[in-house]
Order: C-alpha cells, then sequence, then structure tokens
C-alpha cells in the first residue's frame, strides 16, 4: 500500500461553468475556459491502505458530508479499494472565495490515483477530477485551460485540454475580498435553480460556446481588451441566471457593486482592467502584470484583503 502527495493549484473561470446536463457525473451544460492561478495551493496525501476510512481538512476531522464526498470519489478510483486516510489543506483563506473544490478534487484525483498506482495521464485525471467538481476538471494544468462539455453521456469527452502555459502572458488576478460573510446557498444548489426557474438559462446555455470561442482566441492573441469584453459578459450573463432565479439568488454585498464602480473608472482613465465573480461576493480583476498594483490600490478602500495573484503551474506529485 502506497502514500502519495498532490500539490494543486485552483483555477478562477474567465468563462464560466454554470450549469449542468448530468448532475452525478458533473457533465456541464456549458463549455468554459480558465487560468490557473499561483501562490496558493491545496496539498493532499492520500494513504491508500488504513485502519478505517479518515479524513482530515485543514487540520480538523472531516464532517460526515466532506467525508462521504471524499470517499465515494476514491470509489470511482477503485470501488474495491481498502480504507484509505486523507489528509488535505489549502494555503489560502477559504474567505478568498478561490474555488477551493476546483484544486480540492484534482489534488484528491492527482494523490488518490497514484497511491492506488494507477498511471494515468492529464486528460484521464481531468475525468475523473471532474466527477469529484465540474471546476477541478480544468486545474490538471497550469495556465490557460478549457473545459470542452464533450457530447458523449459517459463523460469520457467532458475534459479540461491546455490552452495556452503558465508563462504564455505575463497577466495578473487581483482578488479583491469584500466580505466573509457565509453563503446563503451554494453554488451546486444554486446552479441547479438556475436551470429550473431561471428564464434567462437558455440563452446563458446557447451563448455560451461562442464566448469561449472568442476567449480562446483572445489568450492564444494575447489580446486583454477582448478576453477582458468576453469575461465580464460571461459573468453577468452568468450572475443574470441567478439573480433571475425563483427565489432569487443574490450573491453581491455592497463592497462588490464599489469594486465593480473601481473597475470601471479604471478602464475610463486608460487600464485594461476586466472583472470576474463566482459564487460569492467577491470580485476578481484581470490586468496586465505590469498594471497590477494599480489595480490593487483601486480596490483596497472596498476590500478586506486583496490579493495579487499570477498565472499558476500544473500539479505536482510528491
Ligand atoms: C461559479 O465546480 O464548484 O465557480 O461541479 O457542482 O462541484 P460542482 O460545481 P463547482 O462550480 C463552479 C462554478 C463557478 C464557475 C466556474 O468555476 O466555472
Amino acid at each position: 500500500m502506497a502514500n502519495a502527495t498532490a500539490t494543486v493549484h485552483p483555477n478562477i473561470a474567465l468563462v464560466k461553468y454554470w450549469g449542468k446536463r448530468n448532475g452525478p457525473l458533473n457533465l456541464p451544460a456549458v463549455p468554459s475556459l480558465s487560468l490557473t492561478l499561483d501562490t496558493f495551493t491545496t496539498r493532499t496525501t492520500v494513504n491508500w491502505g488504513s485502519n478505517a476510512d479518515r479524513a482530515e481538512l485543514d487540520g480538523r476531522p472531516a464532517t460526515a458530508g466532506e467525508g462521504k464526498r471524499i470517499f465515494e470519489f476514491l470509489d470511482l478510483i477503485d470501488p474495491a479499494r481498502p480504507p484509505c486516510a486523507v489528509t488535505t489543506a489549502n494555503d489560502f483563506p477559504t474567505a478568498a472565495g478561490l474555488a477551493s473544490s476546483s484544486s480540492g478534487f484534482a489534488a484528491l484525483a492527482v494523490a488518490g490515483a497514484a497511491a492506488a498506482g494507477k498511471d494515468l495521464n492529464a486528460q484521464a485525471l481531468s475525468v475523473l477530477a471532474r466527477q469529484g467538481s465540474g471546476s477541478a476538471s480544468r486545474s490538471l494544468w497550469g495556465g490557460f485551460v478549457e473545459w470542452k462539455m464533450g457530447e458523449r453521456e459517459d463523460g469520457l469527452d467532458s475534459v479540461g485540454v491546455p490552452v495556452a502555459p503558465q508563462d504564455h502572458w505575463d497577466v495578473a488576478m487581483v482578488v479583491a475580498v469584500v466580505s466573509d460573510a457565509k453563503k446563503a446557498i451554494g453554488s451546486r444548489p444554486a446552479m441547479r435553480l438556475s436551470a429550473e426557474t431561471s428564464p434567462y438559462y437558455d440563452v446563458w446555455v446557447k451563448t455560451a460556446a461562442a464566448d469561449v470561442d472568442v476567449a480562446r482566441q483572445a489568450v492564444l492573441d494575447r489580446d486583454l481588451d477582448t478576453l477582458g469584453r468576453v469575461m465580464e459578459q460571461s459573468t453577468h450573463k452568468m450572475h443574470a441566471t441567478m439573480t433571475t432565479c425563483t427565489p432569487p439568488v443574490f450573491y453581491a454585498q455592497p463592497g462588490t457593486l464599489a469594486c465593480i464602480h473601481a473597475v470601471m473608472a479604471l478602464r475610463d482613465a486608460g487600464t485594461s482592467a476586466w472583472l470576474t465573480m463566482d459564487a460569492g461576493p467577491n470580485v476578481k480583476v484581470l490586468c496586465a502584470a505590469a498594471d497590477a498594483e494599480r489595480v490593487q490600490a483601486a480596490l483596497a478602500p472596498h476590500a478586506a484583503v486583496v490579493h495579487r495573484l499570477g498565472p499558476g503551474g500544473a500539479p505536482v506529485l510528491s
């Protein structure tokens, strides 16, 4: 029986994943495109063979719900597996809203498969990670990554594909943490509610593939204005499907709006800075690395903390 440790970076979607065509397999209703971040990591160790299934998250025992999700995921690697011990920790604040499930399930896939003695390539690991959390399918590579939605019912073609490596483009992602208030609703039920009740959901689904096409080309061309425009619109369309749910899902806080206006003011003053938001109140701003300090300064009055991140690399196994 073996141990393996994986260190994996979270990713932020530039063109968003929101909505599923198959819940249990996390098959998306839309393609998406992300940037893997540097600096922050999830580090996960799996001992394949223990006296009982045991999991520790950030130094505390996993809750029953967390344990269920972790061990059902390891069952995907081998349904006849032995009991396993899992230790996982994030070195970034959960309140930063940095999609910890993206690095979490990618790290569990990489460490779990290695501990089980399975030699899976990045694509196979992406298919596996996706089943833990959709966004995790994109954290198997550094830099810019597309998640192809695929067509197959078994999901084998719903997989991440690298678009451009970590060193392709010197951009920054500035993250303004505006509130650490607990979310009223998690992203998974909110996605479902959007699909079931928002009159805008169909438009969201119909326009997503074209957004990814524009974004992919803009990444390849290093065209920040084009990428930024389509990225912001993807965020606003996604949030439009939430605010028009019954009942509405509203993640923005007053600080969120202040940051949005600060980004628009930066642009009016000539800085190419573009925002995205996930299922939470924090605002993430993409800009040229050379402009990151200016963007940080503009967001600081409206945020509790401002992090500056850049493109990150692929998972590391040790
Ligand atoms: C808003 O990947 O956390 O961050 O597949 O249900 O686990 P599940 O959802 P998850 O959703 C992420 C949604 C998002 C957008 C994105 O990352 O593309």
